[in-house]
This record gives structure tokens, sequence and C-alpha cells, in this order.
């Protein structure tokens, strides 16, 4: 039991972005993904969601989900949010400005398959789980109510509402004061060892790596692995 990429190679054009990269998340376990800023870090974790951006393509590798083992592209579209659940990098911009983040979290559960009204006794149950006390009431905001540490918290209850095994969390303490980082990290070590996630982690912060990562894989990107060649 694992997710196991292999070989992922990505390229804008004849630009390698991301250069022959494997490795493997197990179950209640955490693999760090470390680099630098335009490491292609996030081009990763997009691939494994088939997300990436326009003009940026998949030349190489296969991934395996348990004994389930693919091509990237389309074919990884169905793991979305089922499998592998995601911490998108920019927490503002992953949701819906005006729509009450109760409400987009009611959505992914009924993708999940609930009725309306247990998507909506579950959305609450989830915001409440994550630490937003008194989620009856907060289920009605939109995003701007929300702290930066309390959207870190709705977009970790958004990812893992379908029930992924594997969370893919995209800087996930980035742009938060130093108490807030902490109490962030020690809510994705508890839903993992409640769950028995298996995290990938991608950060720039060698003391994220420290706190929680129990192996790690080093980028330098594609771009500046060439220049030391
Ligand atoms: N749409 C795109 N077209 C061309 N290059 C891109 C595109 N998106 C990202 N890149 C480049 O890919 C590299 C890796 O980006 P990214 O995965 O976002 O890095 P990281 O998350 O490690 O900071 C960067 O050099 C970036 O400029
Ligand atoms: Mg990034």
């Amino acid at each position: 039991m694992s997710l196991e990429v292999q070989g992922l190679c990505v390229n804008a054009g004849e630009e390698p972005l991301v250069r022959d990269l494997s490795f493997t998340v197990h179950p209640g376990s955490t693999t760090a993904l470390l680099g630098p800023s335009g490491a292609g870090k996030t081009l990763t974790a997009l691939s494994l969601l088939d997300l990436l951006p326009e003009g940026v393509h998949v030349t190489g590798g296969r991934v395996r989900l348990d004994k389930d083992a693919r091509a990237f592209g389309p074919d990884l579209r169905p793991w979305r949010g089922k499998h592998l659940g995601m911490i998108f990098q920019e927490p503002r911009c992953a949701l819906p400005p005006s729509t009450p983040v109760g409400r987009v979290l009611a959505a992914a559960l009924r993708r999940a398959g609930l009725s309306a009204r247990d998507a909506r006794r579950r959305a609450v149950w989830w915001l409440e789980r994550v630490g937003i006390p008194d989620g009856e009431r907060r289920y009605r905001d939109p995003p701007h109510r929300f702290s930066g540490g309390e959207l870190q918290r709705v977009l970790t209850a958004l990812a893992l509402a379908q029930g992924p095994r594997y969370l893919l969390a995209d800087e996930p303490t980035s742009n938060l004061d130093v108490t807030v980082q902490g109490q962030i990290l020690g809510l994705l070590k508890r839903l993992q060892a409640e769950d028995g996630l298996g995290l990938l982690l991608i950060t720039h912060d060698e003391r994220v790596v420290r706190a929680l990562a129990d192996d790690e894989v080093r980028m330098v990107g594609a771009a500046s692995e060439e220049g030391e060649e």
C-alpha cells in the first residue's frame, strides 16, 4: 500500500521543469517534497491531479496507487478528491470569494454521495473537526470572515471531505505566523494519526520538514540542475 511516483518529467515545451522525480508516500507517514521556489514542487502535485497549467505537460513517468498503476494524464482524474486530497498553495484563491465556506464543503460531500441534509450536517462536523468552533454559525461565513489559519483549516477539511487516503499539502504553513504554523502542523499530524493518511508535504521550509516528515525528497529544479552539470 502506497502512492508511488516514478520518473516524473514535466516540461513547458522543450524546457524541463521537473526531471525524473521519484518518491513514495506510505499510509500514516509523511514524505516531504522540499526545495526552493521554482523547483517544480507545485507542478509535481498538479501532475498528480491532472491539473497542470496551459502549456505545461508531463513527458514521462508513472504513478501507482496501491496496485493501480497509471500513466500521468486524464486517467488520474477519478482519483481527485476521492483518493488524493489536495490543499492548494493559495487558500484565498482556492475558495469562491462570496460563497459560504460550509456550502463549498457540503458540495464536496455531495460529490461523495451524501444527501443534501447529510452533507450539510457533515460539513458542520468537518468544520469542528479541523478546529473551527461553532461550526453551525461559521458554515454561513464567506472566506473573508476567516483568518489565514482558519482558512487553512477549512481547506484541509475540503481536501479530506471525500475520504482520500493520501493528502497533498502544498506549502500549508506559508504566509502564516509562527504560532499558527505550529497549530496547522499539529492539525495535520492529528488527522494523519486518526485516519492513517499518507501525507505529501510540499514546502521550502526545513523546519516544517523536521517537524513532520518521515522521509524527504529534495528538488532543486530541472533548470538549476542543468546549470550544475
Ligand atoms: N504555466 C507555466 N508555463 C511555463 N512555466 C511554468 C508555468 N508554471 C510554472 N512554470 C515554471 O515551472 C517552474 C516550477 O514551478 P512550481 O512547480 O510552481 O515551483 P515551486 O512550487 O517549487 O515553487 C518555475 O520555474 C515556473 O516558472
Ligand atoms: Mg509552489
